[in-house]
């Protein structure tokens, strides 16, 4: 039988989902969600124009007003919000698109005025990050947050699964549980962030515990084959690490490998600095490991995306600001066209300029 290679063009299925490429667009985080967390026209207009990815990850969404970190960020738990991503879904679906849901809660990464009550944000442990929150009252300092009782962490894990039956009322094709980038699961994940000494901490098998049930949970109202996660072992955002990313990541493999999900969506390196990307850890043994499907990030252009495909290093690619400023991706990487460049001071302001507008 002739053996074909993958390129970024070649059809693939993703669980329950089938593909006509293996071009993902990246969650990204825009700002730009109307009041009270609830997708507005504008917002859809911004999914539709780039319904010809493979797959959509929506921005992050919060699972709870607990779970908020940033101004003008979408939430998944209100009625309005799943009125207003149903409209969302919809234009995505008529101009022939896919979207996933992108399950969040910030944990330590929010603000008592972004909180219900002005409440402390909540954490594994009581470890203050470096950095500010992004307010509505623009940049604040970080505040100590609290760290979370036992008896707290199940109602918690109800949230992500009542968030993700929403996400499917809401007409999404699946969900990702965001487990990256210094957000709450990762801060159960990394040892820099979890202290704790109950069951939820210390050995890597009671830190992959938190990730563990959610993924359980969030099972039982979606089938697991429109479930992905995204994980990122090396990144450094949100002030996280981890004295041992390959033991503790290849752990968590293993045990995502039990639940049969669409893929795992893996940010290789540190975002936004190529210069770390794949350098301390082994990313082709996660690969390995790993009996499903295996989305790349982080930095990909059309070249590396070829190459990592061919060569079975993923299974697909996803892209970030290449989206953004390049609603039409797929096209232009087809027809080995020029990109526009995105204009960082742009990604998470409020307005047109750098959303649904280029020139
Ligand atoms: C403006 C912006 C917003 C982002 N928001 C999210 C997000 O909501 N969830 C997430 O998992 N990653 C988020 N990321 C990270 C991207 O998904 C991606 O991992 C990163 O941009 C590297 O990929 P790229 O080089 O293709 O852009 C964001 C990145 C940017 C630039």
């Amino acid at each position: 039988m002739k053996s074909t290679t993958a390129g970024l063009f070649t059809p693939i299925k993703l669980g329950a989902n089938v593909l006509p490429n293996r071009i993902v667009m990246a969650p990204l985080t825009r700002c730009r969600i109307g009041a009270d967390g609830v997708p507005i026209e504008i917002n859809a207009t911004y999914y539709a124009e780039r319904a010809s990815a493979g797959l959509i990850i929506s921005e992050a969404c919060a699972i709870s007003a607990q779970g908020v970190g940033y101004a003008n960020t979408p939430g998944i738990y209100s009625e309005a919000q799943i009125a207003g991503w149903h409209k969302v879904t919809q234009q995505v679906h008529n101009r022939g698109g896919r979207i996933f849901l992108q399950l969040w809660h910030v944990g330590r990464i929010s603000h008592p005025s972004l909180q219900p009550d002005g409440n402390l944000p909540v954490a594994p442990s009581a470890i203050l990050p470096t950095g500010q929150a992004f307010t509505y009252d623009g940049p604040q300092p970080f505040v100590m947050p609290r760290a979370l009782e036992k008896e707290e962490i199940s109602g918690i894990i109800m949230d992500y699964q009542r968030a993700a039956k929403n996400a499917i009322d809401a007409g999404f094709d699946g969900v990702e549980i965001h487990a990256a980038n210094g957000y709450l699961i990762d801060q159960f994940l990394r040892n820099s962030t979890n202290q704790r000494k109950d069951t939820y901490g210390g050995s890597v098998k009671n830190r992959l515990r938190f990730l563990s049930e959610v993924v359980s949970a969030v099972s039982k109202v979606c089938e697991p084959a429109r479930i992905g996660i995204r994980l990122s072992p090396e990144n450094s955002f949100n002030d996280i690490s981890d004295d041992d990313p390959q033991t503790l990541f290849d752990g968590a493999i293993d045990h995502l490998n039990l639940f049969g999900l669409a893929y795992v969506h893996i940010v290789e390196g540190i975002i936004h600095s190529p210069d770390n990307i794949k350098q301390a850890f082994n990313y082709d043994k996660l690969r390995a490991r790993y009996q499903g499907r295996y989305i790349a990030n982080n930095g990909y252009d059309r070249e590396r995306a070829e190459a990592a495909l061919a060569s079975g290093a993923a299974d697909l690619i996803s892209f970030g600001i290449p989206f953004i400023a390049n609603p039409d991706l797929p096209n232009r990487l087809a027809r080995g066209m020029p990109l526009n460049k995105a204009d960082p001071s742009t990604f998470y302001t409020g307005g047109m300029n750098g959303y649904i507008i280029h020139q």
